[in-house]
């Protein structure tokens, strides 16, 4: 009998990723077709840092490559809270949107849009580089995983998304880890790894609050529409910390400006 170990980790497709043998199985959506013909390009030039894509199942589930290692989920290990870490995640960015500068995103149908002002670079964006989707070894970043969200966008909204995530940017009473209070150095650390230029070093901060909204938009969305994982977290806590977040930006901002000049 083919044993079918439950993934946990994830919010939108909570309960329903699984690990079978070498790979891992996850439900198909609407926006299957460009992750995939994303994945497949990844996958042409060489780029070793995302599962790869190995068909559909029997039961109409994608099937893609389980990398080895470990993706960063709460309780949040000291390992993964240090800047050796978000180092690593910063160059693992820049490498995969390298290998995205081929790709005709334009070509495809995705899931949902970035606004305007952060597209249009020619690299297409994973919008959702969460803790729990970046899988480590040994302390560093080796791969993105679940590009459900990923879009034509820009290096300084991806950046922007990952480094509030990461760094994190919020409000004091939401970071418990050794994170707490340094998070203005750990974003400006962030962005001169990942090595924004000038302009996009100004963009990146409007992008803030931007892929902030961007993102709980997806997840309030997703609680309305039912979808049980984002509704557990929007009407348990989440709703009160992203406006918590929202306004920690409006007396942060100004300062996060100042340490990227
Ligand atoms: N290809 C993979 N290789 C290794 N582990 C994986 C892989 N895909 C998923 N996982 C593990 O399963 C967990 C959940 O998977 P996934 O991110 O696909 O779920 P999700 O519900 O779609 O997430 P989200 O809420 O971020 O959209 C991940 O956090 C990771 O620990
Ligand atoms: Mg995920």
């Amino acid at each position: 009998m083919t044993v079918e170990q439950p993934l946990l980790g994830g919010t939108a497709n909570r309960g329903r990723v699984v690990r079978v043998g070498d790979t891992v199985r996850r439900p198909l959506r609407p926006a299957s077709a460009a992750t995939h013909a994303l994945l497949r390009h990844l996958e042409a030039v060489g780029f070793d840092g995302a599962p790869r894509l190995l068909g559909v199942d029997d039961r109409g589930r994608e099937v893609l490559s389980y990398v080895e290692g470990e993706a960063v989920v709460p309780p949040y290990p000291p390992w993964a809270m240090t800047d050796a870490a978000l180092v690593s995640v910063a160059h693992l960015l820049r490498d995969y949107h390298d290998a995205t500068s081929g790709f005709r995103a334009d070509r495809h149908e995705w899931s949902s849009t970035v606004p305007a002002p952060f597209r249009g670079d020619g690299v297409t964006t994973h919008n959702d580089p969460n803790l729990d989707n970046i899988v480590f070894r040994d302390g560093r970043a080796v791969a993105l995983i679940d590009f459900d969200l990923a879009s034509p966008g820009s290096r300084a909204w991806d950046v922007a998304c990952a480094g509030r995530l990461w760094a994190p940017l919020r409000a004091a009473v939401d970071v418990t880890d050794a994170r707490r209070g340094a998070g203005v150095e750990r974003f400006r650390r962030f962005v001169d790894a990942y090595g924004l230029t000038g302009k996009e070093r100004a963009s990146v901060v409007e992008a803030v609050p931007e892929t902030h909204d961007w993102c709980y938009a997806v997840v309030a969305g997703g609680a309305q529409a039912g979808n049980e994982g984002f509704a557990d977290y929007w009407w348990h806590g989440g709703a009160d910390r992203a406006a918590r977040t929202r306004a920690w930006y409006a007396g942060n901002l100004a300062a996060l400006r100042e340490s990227l000049a």
